[in-house]
Formats: structure tokens, C-alpha cells, sequence
């Protein structure tokens, strides 16, 4: 990969603050990540307003050390990019202003990047763009997209009430696990008994690419007066009995789906495909099913400026820029481009 401009990105839709720098069209020279997960666990969850200030504190050291780990300087950046949405308003606008006032001040272009798309992308990052079914399973979304192309995105269904992530999240905060709760539940499952507890695999044969997991987290409320959670081998087996059911339903319809669209090559991202199961089980059915398995490596599967920066700088060769009138938008669906 040779020396094409140097993109700048920020992205803080959530609760890590990251910045990357990456020389187009992906090689990434340094990309830095602030959790704020300590922060947040004492609350059990995300609080915007401690976010939107911590994002604040960290945005501009976290720039001086992304551009010193790049070894670049401020003068060398060609543009500057920042997540748009979706995400939470107070959060986005922090990385958003910061990222497009780099931009005027040094007269680069600005791109505002779709956070989904970010995901979406992200086992590309480093080759070309290819058509593919892709699975996002993030902490905000689950959803099935034909990918024909960089930009050019089928939404082929997507969770009707709760994400996997968020069903993750919400099922360790039942078992009083940690938060965030799915690296947990994946920890304990390991020692887990997934056959114990029989739980429901929900729209598992709709033929479309809907998803439900709000029913897969009451089943296992109802559980509850059944374990006792002094237990450590009663929640590893109900870790692990919820963990088969979630990985059991987004492998099955992500496979279904790459069959009907006629597509060899299947992509998994976001937050839940850092899952060692689901990574596991999506290894043997792409095996056995003769596809092709894309899955960004586990750093750049949660949110990260990297796969911010690598969308860039694919519109940056496309010859397209966002205004600096582009504002933050916090539901900005899929497809969209600012
Ligand atoms: O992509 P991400 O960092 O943020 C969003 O865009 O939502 O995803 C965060 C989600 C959280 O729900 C977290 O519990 C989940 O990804 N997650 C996992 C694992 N690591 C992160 N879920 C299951 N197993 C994991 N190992
Ligand atoms: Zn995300």
C-alpha cells in the first residue's frame, strides 16, 4: 500500500473516546482507544452526561498521542473525519466539533462518517471492499446488509426490539455480572454446560433478516428463581445456555441470508463479534457451508476510530466530502451519507 493522504478520525458515539490516523486507502498508522468502562460500571451502564465530559477530557491528549504513535505531524494530515451518528447526541458532538474544527483550522475536508457503516466495514479495513452478506452485532444494533459495494448497502433486516449486545448486557446485569456484560457471560460460558437450560431461538426461521432477542432475555428472567446465582457452575451453564441460543440464531439467518442473496463471502462486526463462540461457530458453519468468513480482528470489533477513518478515506478516494455544515444525527440509519 503506498502513500496516499493521511486521515485523521474521531469517534465518540458511545463511551470510548478514540482517535486513528490511517494513510489511505488503509493502512492504519496508530489508533488509540479511552474506556471509559471503569467509569461507567459503577452506574452499571452508560450515564450520557459522565460520558459527554470524559470525552471532553480525553479527546485532545488522545489526538497528541494518536499523531505521535503515527509519527505524523499536524501539518501532514489531508482529512479529518468524525463519527455523525448514531450514537448519543452529547457524546457525538464532542469528537464531531473537535474533528471539524481540526479541519477548518487547516483547510483539509471533513468527512461526517456513519457510525454503522464504521462496523460494516471494518473486516475490509487494509483490502478492497467486497460484496458480501454482513452481520453487525453491536451493543445499538443487530442487522443483516448485502454489501455490493463501498457505499452501496441492502438493509436485509434487523432486531425488532432488543440488539445481541444489548441482550448480552442486559441478561449479566440479571446474573449480577459486571458491566459491560458480554465479554463476562463470554468468560464464564467457557466453563459453562450450554445443553442445561433450554432457551427460546427466536425468529430463527422467518426467512427474512429480522431478529428478536427481547423474548431469549425473559426466558432467562423466569429462570432466575431456579438458579442460585452463589453458584458459580449454575451461571457458567446459564451463560452459557443464553450465549448458544443468541449465536445459534444470528449464525443460522446470517447463513440463510448469504444463500438467498447468492453470496459467497460473509462479514461479521461490531461489538459481539469480539464473542469467542460466535466467532467459533461462524468459523465451522462458513467451513461446512464452503463461504468465505471475514471478521475484523477483535480490537477493531468494538468501537474504534480506525474503521471511522477507513470509510473516510474510501469517500476521500471517491472524490466526495461532507460539508462543514453537516451536523451531528443521533439516528442516523444505515446508508445515509453526510
Ligand atoms: O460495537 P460496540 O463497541 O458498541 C456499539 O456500537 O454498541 O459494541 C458493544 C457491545 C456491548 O453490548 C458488549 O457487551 C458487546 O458489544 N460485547 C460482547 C463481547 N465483547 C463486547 N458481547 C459478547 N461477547 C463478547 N466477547
Ligand atoms: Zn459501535
Amino acid at each position: 500500500m503506498t502513500g496516499g493522504p493521511v486521515v485523521l478520525a474521531i469517534e465518540t458515539s458511545c463511551d470510548e473516546t478514540a482517535v486513528a490516523v490511517l494513510r489511505a486507502p488503509g493502512e492504519l498508522l496508530a489508533g488509540e482507544v479511552a474506556s471509559q468502562i471503569e467509569l461507567h460500571n459503577r452506574f452499571g451502564g452508560v450515564v450520557p452526561e459522565v460520558a459527554s465530559r470524559n470525552h471532553l477530557l480525553a479527546v485532545r491528549p488522545l489526538i497528541e498521542r494518536a499523531l505521535h504513535e503515527a509519527g505524523v505531524g499536524l501539518g501532514e494530515i489531508g482529512a479529518l473525519a468524525a463519527t455523525a451518528g448514531p450514537g448519543l447526541a452529547t457524546s457525538l458532538m464532542i469528537g464531531f466539533s473537535a474533528a471539524k474544527g481540526l479541519a477548518v483550522g487547516l483547510r483539509k475536508p471533513f468527512f461526517a462518517i456513519n457510525h454503522l457503516e464504521g462496523h460494516l466495514l471494518s473486516p475490509f479495513l487494509g483490502v478492497a471492499v467486497e460484496a458480501c452478506v454482513a452481520l453487525v452485532v453491536s451493543g445499538g444494533h443487530t442487522m443483516l446488509v448485502e454489501v455490493l459495494g463501498a457505499g452501496d448497502y441492502r438493509l436485509l433486516g434487523q432486531t425488532r426490539d432488543d440488539a445481541a449486545g444489548e441482550a448480552f448486557d442486559k441478561v449479566a446485569k440479571l446474573l449480577r455480572l459486571p458491566y459491560p456484560g458480554g465479554p463476562e457471560i463470554d468468560r464464564r460460558a467457557r466453563a459453562g454446560d450450554a445443553a442445561r437450560f433450554a432457551l427460546p431461538r427466536s425468529m430463527m426461521d422467518s426467512g427474512d433478516g429480522a431478529f428478536s432477542f427481547s423474548g431469549l432475555k425473559t426466558a432467562v428472567r423466569y429462570l432466575l428463581p431456579k438458579v442460585d446465582l452463589e453458584d458459580p457452575q449454575a451461571v457458567a451453564d446459564l451463560c452459557a445456555s443464553f450465549q448458544e441460543a443468541a449465536v445459534d440464531v444470528l449464525v443460522a439467518k446470517t447463513l440463510d441470508a448469504a444463500r438467498r442473496c447468492g453470496r459467497k463471502l460473509v462479514t461479521v462486526s461490531g461489538g459481539v463479534s469480539c464473542n469467542s463462540r460466535l466467532r467459533e461457530r461462524f468459523r465451522e458453519a462458513c467451513g461446512a457451508g464452503g463461504l468465505e468468513l471475514r471478521m475484523a480482528e477483535p480490537g477493531l470489533c468494538t468501537d474504534n476510530a480506525a474503521m471511522i477513518a477507513f470509510v473516510a478515506a474510501g469517500r476521500l478516494e471517491r472524490g466526495e466530502a461532507s460539508p462543514l455544515t453537516a451536523e451531528i444525527s443521533p439516528n442516523l440509519p444505515l446508508g445515509q451519507a453526510l
